[in-house]
């Protein structure tokens, strides 16, 4: 591979328009194709954000020789089919969240990319903020002592609109795989991906989408409490409790350059602040890049085992409100 990487973004929705902004931020990083399912929106797109190539089905982009990485940005009930059309033509691939619908869906894509040593990462760009890898060495290093509790709240209120892919079953629509996977890869990142205990209940809505839950995990020393939705507004907040202090994040906590440290006093002991280099999602660009630049099958920052014990919890939690996705 070059020094510079060339990206090639798969689908041209909301959050590709993001992601190519940030992707001409990054010093290596080469926006090289897009492709849309129209020719139409891909040439648009394409010349917005300057890439050299445009096109209009996903598999003329997957298989053109000269893409290093694909950026999968379709609705999550079409990643497992794009993710796969991508390692069918030895692509590498940075899959939006929530990576798959189920647990199935993803193992079956983490063997095709071990058979053929490609490499795979969800983008959950929470987990390369410099806030929340601070987070993470304040935790280490015992400055809160044992973690007894920890709140995380994402919502994010939506006008109901039957077009929209949140509100439409057959597109994975819902909140756990739009919002709810923050706040589950929050805690699990602290806690670890068996907690002995999931208490949780949704409101289901939209088209039959779930619209909000709340979340208690149990873990063998401390709770978990969750809640996300986009029927209400929060606060986006994320609070860790241990015995000698606390870790707190500034709104929206997945993506805030802000996270303060206290002691058991509520006495301010240290606040990080990390201004963006440009949209935040420069961090998980530059974490794949560095990862296919030294031949790393995943992600350091995010492997494949975190993905997994998300998506195993949030099957667990989908079991638990009888509601299962088209196909399932
Ligand atoms: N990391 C984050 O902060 C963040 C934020 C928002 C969303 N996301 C994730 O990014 C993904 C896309 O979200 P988005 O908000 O960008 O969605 P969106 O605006 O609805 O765009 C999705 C795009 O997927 C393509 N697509 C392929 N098959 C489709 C189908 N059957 N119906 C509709 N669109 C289809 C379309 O692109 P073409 O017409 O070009 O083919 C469409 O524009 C989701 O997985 C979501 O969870 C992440």
């Amino acid at each position: 591979m070059s020094e510079i990487t060339n990206w090639g973004i798969l689908a041209t929705g909301k959050i590709a328009h993001t992601f190519a902004k940030a992707v001409n931020s990054v010093s290596d990083a080469r926006l090289y194709a897009c492709a849309s399912r129209s020719g139409e929106k891909a040439a648009e797109f394409g010349s917005l954000y300057g890439a050299e190539r445009f096109y209009g089905s996903y598999e003329e982009l997957a298989a053109d020789p000269n893409v290093d990485i694909i950026y999968v940005a379709s609705p999550m009930s079409c990643h497992y089919e794009n993710v796969k059309l991508c390692f069918e033509h030895g692509k590498n691939v940075l899959c939006e969240k929530s990576i798959t619908l189920n647990s199935a869906q993803l193992e079956e894509l983490i063997s095709n990319a071990r058979e053929k040593k490609l490499f795979f990462m969800e983008a959950m760009w929470m987990k390369c903020q410099p806030a929340f890898l601070t987070a993470k060495k304040w935790a280490s290093e015992g400055r809160i002592g044992e973690i007894r509790a920890i709140r995380a709240d994402f919502s994010n209120p939506v006008d109901f609109d039957p077009t929209d892919r949140l509100f439409r079953p057959e597109l994975g629509g819902g909140s756990l795989l739009d919002l709810g996977v923050y706040p589950i890869s929050f805690v699990t990142a602290f806690l670890g991906f068996e907690p002995c205990e999931i208490n949780s209940s949704a409101y289901v809505g939209g088209l039959g989408v779930d619209m909000d839950e709340a979340v208690i995990m149990k873990y063998p020393n401390a709770f978990a409490s969750i809640t996300s939705g986009f029927d209400m507004e929060n606060e986006n907040r994320a609070v860790i409790v241990g015995t000698e202090g606390r870790i707190a994040f500034d709104p929206w906590f997945f993506c805030t350059d802000t996270v303060r440290l206290f002691d058991k006093n509520g006495k301010l002991l240290e606040e990080s602040v990390t201004p963006h280099l440009c949209n935040g999602y420069e961090y998980e660009i530059k974490e794949a890049q560095s990862c296919l630049s030294e031949g790393l099958p995943e992600s350091r920052l995010n492997p494949l085992s975190d993905t997994v014990g998300v998506m195993k919890i949030m099957d667990a939690l989908r079991k638990q409100w009888n509601f299962s996705y088209n196909g399932e």
